[in-house]
């Protein structure tokens, strides 16, 4: 097993190359572009983001047997419809910053981050389709028609502070959940791999992503900033009930609970109501009851991977299983 120096290593050169991809893709581009578009993506897409997804396409292809430079072509797809979510997700959830520094909208206002996340969207749609065919697009479009769903949840949801375990595993689910599984899944049935291979790298994926969320949920209370690119305390100040303080809310004695609610409903007008929600859950142990539904999807992750036994491809399987264990420390 290796340690998570040296996979986090070992993202980091993956993700080197797949910005190299990228770039090339812009390049390409740009001439047929509308100026301000190509600002926009370029600003959008490139000096930062873990490019996490592209990398589980490339690692899964790897893993099922086919080593091919064209995958990374393909993975990029993936790098390009979660920067257009990104886009537009900023504008939904009212973040003013991203990857540190001012978000898209933020820097180019609404209407550009809306149509430069649909031009992303498109050019996703048109390469998965390219290498991976109808199959392909029908895996990538239902995880599209989740992650909408899972917002239209977020938003029917919004001013109910009542959310149990399952509203939220089922937002998450669509939220982030199938993108990533899709990338895995995609990446498995470009490389070649079998029936049982693609479901396995599915599952994998599937709850790689639900953990994904919930150390975001966790990092958006006690992240920093400066690492994680991202501002501290925005679910909150969005009246999101995220994991933490769904499993708080659930624990709480009356009194804490009421108290609980009122902050909610008034946060914006009681100054210090994020420290006293982040005292609450603190006491009730909602950030480690959190953590530890994560690690028991990192498990099942975990598991997942089991049936990889051939040699020549365990360095792929080292790898996932160690960016499944990084998604737990992560603190970016
Ligand atoms: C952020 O995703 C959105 C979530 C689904 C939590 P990432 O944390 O992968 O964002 P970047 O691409 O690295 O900036
Ligand atoms: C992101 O969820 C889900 C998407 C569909 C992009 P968040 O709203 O928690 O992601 P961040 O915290 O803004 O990156
Ligand atoms: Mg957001
Ligand atoms: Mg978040």
């Amino acid at each position: 097993m290796k340690d998570i120096k040296e996979i986090t290593e070992a993202v980091r050169t993956e993700a080197k190359v797949i910005d190299q991809y990228i770039k090339r893709d812009l390049a390409a581009l740009k001439p047929d572009l509308d100026s301000l578009l190509c600002k926009v993506l370029e600003y959008g897409l490139l000096d930062g983001g873990k490019r996490i997804r592209p990398l589980l396409v490339v690692l899964s292809a790897r893993l099922c047997g086919n080593r091919e430079e064209e995958t990374y072509k393909l993975a990029c797809a993936f790098e390009y419809l979660h920067a257009a979510t990104l886009f537009h997700d900023d504008i939904i959830d009212n973040s003013a910053v991203r990857r540190g520094k001012p978000s898209v909208h933020e820097k180019f206002g609404t209407v550009a981050a809306i149509l430069a996340g649909d031009f992303l969207h498109a050019l996703a749609m048109e390469i998965v389709g390219r290498y991976c065919g109808s199959d392909g697009l029908n895996i990538f479009c239902n995880a599209t028609r989740g992650m909408v769903d899972g917002e239209f949840m977020q938003l029917r949801n919004a001013d109910k502070h009542n959310l149990s375990e399952l509203d939220y595993h089922d937002a998450i689910m669509g939220k982030t959940g199938l993108l990533i599984a899709a990338a895995c899944e995609v990446g498995a049935i470009y490389g070649g791999g079998n029936e049982a291979h693609v479901a396995a790298l599915r599952t994998y994926g599937v709850n790689l992503g639900c953990a994904f969320q919930i150390i975001d949920d966790l990092l958006d209370y006690q992240g920093d900033p400066k690492l994680t690119g991202k501002a501290v305390g925005n679910d909150f100040s969005e009246g999101k009930m995220t994991l933490p303080l769904i499993l708080t809310m659930n624990n709480a004695e009356e009194g804490d609970k009421s108290q609980l609610l009122t902050l909610l409903e008034n946060r914006k007008n009681i100054d210090d109501s994020f420290d006293q929600v982040y005292t609450l859950i603190t006491h009730y142990d909602g950030f480690e009851k959190a953590k530890s539904k994560a690690v028991a999807a990192i498990d099942n992750a975990h598991s997942a991977l089991s049936g990889f036994k051939e040699k020549n491809t365990l360095a792929e399987k080292t790898i996932l299983e160690g960016l499944a264990r990084y998604v737990l420390i992560r603190k970016k």
